[in-house]
């Protein structure tokens, strides 16, 4: 997509050269498309490095004022001015809804309560203005790497991964990265930025400089630490460390350039285009995002069998609802904890054109323990880094945040996230459920009094 975007913007470029040479033949006399000519030589150079980076110049471009392209240009052209203008025009519609600012990549080695973090470690090589995509911001162990390939492929935009490499997993961690980056997908040099962080307790015995991660290309041929790891080789499960699920989210997630994060698990797939669809949408600009409460865009979220494939469109998907290939998440692990309010009628609804909001929720009710996956903003409270993954509730205090906020869920309908194949059933597991109880113990005691005073009371809120 981002090179038919920049062949498209290209040959614009061309036809308004023509246009210009042929009006400056007749009239000789066009000084406002000369000024306009050599900004088209520096904006073509920005272009080749970072598309649509120099959106006011290329609008002047693509919409010269003294030049009637409608009239002269064939018709491919003016579709292809058709397109430029039209992107350029949501992300300055975008830019104007939301007045983000733009955020830099900067490396840095920093502290951040019990853990040392390395921020912007393996940086990807396209940045983005704040307006221009949503950022899928995730966290992992190399053990999860194997997902980033098949993620990449459907969302093909910015992604932020914190990786949790406590002492040798940070070895093993390098190794991934450079596997994925060298031997994979090009997607993954182009969007995709790392972070890693560890336990002050546990520090790997060498950090390379940011700069000198990766001195020479990986041997493709030898099998990357990701592949077939089994969790007890794991220097995590030696030494019995717990996965500080909300460190990682929390450093990804503000490690992100746009001012759209979709803060998601790293086995949840997104179906195709929802970054450049969403924006679509926040530039319309009209009906409940209208709303003066705080939103968030939360997706519907489905698990299908492991030989089947991931849907691609909400038509499939429903397909396969119908068959049993694929079923609401955790249907058979939890039904409870992942029902979305109108659920029946948004997996009845045909799919449409482009992205809308299907239906505006709240968290109160039969909804009180949701704990929604959604597209959101820098601004939403971030997650209570003293809970676990194996402790379980680790979105719970944050979605009570929300509801006291008075939050508006507004569902979206054409987009949807489905897990990595394979349908869960619940396993016993005395330890997690022993360490499940604590947490419960350690929201209700401590962090639940602590919300209160800090975001107050509202009827029909829970954690
Ligand atoms: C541009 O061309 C269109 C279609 O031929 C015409 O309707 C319009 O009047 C022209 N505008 C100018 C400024 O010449
Ligand atoms: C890459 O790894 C393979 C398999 O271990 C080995 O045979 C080969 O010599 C290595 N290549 C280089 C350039 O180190
Ligand atoms: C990983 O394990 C699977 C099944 O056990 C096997 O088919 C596959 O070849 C293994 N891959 C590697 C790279 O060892
Ligand atoms: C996603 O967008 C690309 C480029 O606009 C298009 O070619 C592709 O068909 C879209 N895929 C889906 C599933 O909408
Ligand atoms: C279920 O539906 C999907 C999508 O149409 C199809 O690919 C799959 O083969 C079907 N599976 C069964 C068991 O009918
Ligand atoms: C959805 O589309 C199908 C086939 O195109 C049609 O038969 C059905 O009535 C539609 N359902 C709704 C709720 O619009």
């Amino acid at each position: 997509m981002y090179n038919n975007r920049k062949s498209l913007i290209i040959k614009v470029l061309i036809i308004v050269c023509l246009i210009y040479f042929a009006i400056h033949i007749i009239t000789n006399s066009a000084p406002t498309v000369i000024r306009e000519l050599q900004q088209s030589g520096r904006s073509l150079a920005a272009l080749d490095t970072q598309s649509l980076e120099q959106t006011s110049l290329v609008q002047e471009i693509a919409v010269p004022t003294t030049v009637n392209i409608t009239k002269t240009s064939t018709s491919a052209a003016s579709r292809a001015s058709e397109d430029v203008r039209r992107v350029l025009t949501v992300f300055e519609k975008v830019k104007e809804v939301t007045q983000c600012l733009d955020r830099s990549v900067v490396p840095k080695t920093q502290q951040r309560g019990d853990y040392w973090v390395l921020y912007n470690y393996v940086t990807a090589q396209r940045t983005f203005k704040c307006e221009e995509s949503v950022t899928y911001t995730t966290h992992a162990d190399y053990s999860f790497m194997d997902n980033l390939v098949p993620l990449l492929e459907r969302w093909r935009a910015p992604i932020s991964i914190a990786l949790h490499a406590p002492g040798s997993d940070f070895a093993n961690t390098l190794e991934s990265i450079a596997h994925l980056r060298d031997c994979t997908t090009s997607l993954v040099k182009e969007y995709v930025t790392f972070h890693i962080y560890f336990s002050t307790k546990h520090v790997p015995k060498e950090v390379p400089k940011h700069n000198h991660v990766f001195e020479e290309p990986y041997n493709c041929s030898l099998t990357p630490p990701y592949l077939n790891v089994s969790s007890d080789q794991m220097y995590k499960a030696q030494k019995n460390l717990l996965y500080p699920v909300n460190v990682g989210r929390n450093v990804a997630r503000e490690m992100a350039q746009t001012y759209y994060v979709l803060a998601s698990d790293i086995e949840l797939y997104p179906s195709p285009n929802i970054s450049t669809k969403f924006l679509d949408m926040i530039a319309t600009n009209t009906g409940p995002l209208l709303s003066k409460n705080p939103k968030v865009y939360p997706l519907h979220i489905f698990e299908v069998s492991a030989n089947a494939a991931v849907p691609e469109t909400k038509n499939m998907l429903k397909e396969m609802l119908g068959n049993g290939t694929a079923l609401p998440f955790h249907k058979k692990l939890c039904p409870g904890c992942h029902s979305v309010p109108k659920a029946k009628e948004w997996q009845t609804a045909n799919e449409t054109e482009g992205l809308h909001v299907f239906h505006v929720g709240k968290r109160i009710g039969s909804f009180v323990h949701w704990e929604p996956i959604y597209i959101g903003t820098h601004f939403d409270p971030l997650y209570d880094e003293r809970l676990s993954w194996e402790g379980k509730s680790d979105k719970m205090t944050q979605g009570y945040a929300l509801c006291v906020l008075d939050y508006d869920f507004l569902i979206l309908d054409n987009a949807f996230l489905v897990h990595k194949p394979g349908i869960k059933v619940y396993k016993q597991d005395p330890k997690r459920s022993m360490l499940a109880a604590k947490t419960n113990q350690l929201i209700k005691k401590i962090i639940f009094p602590e919300l209160k005073v800090l975001y107050g009371i509202k009827k029909g809120c829970a954690v």
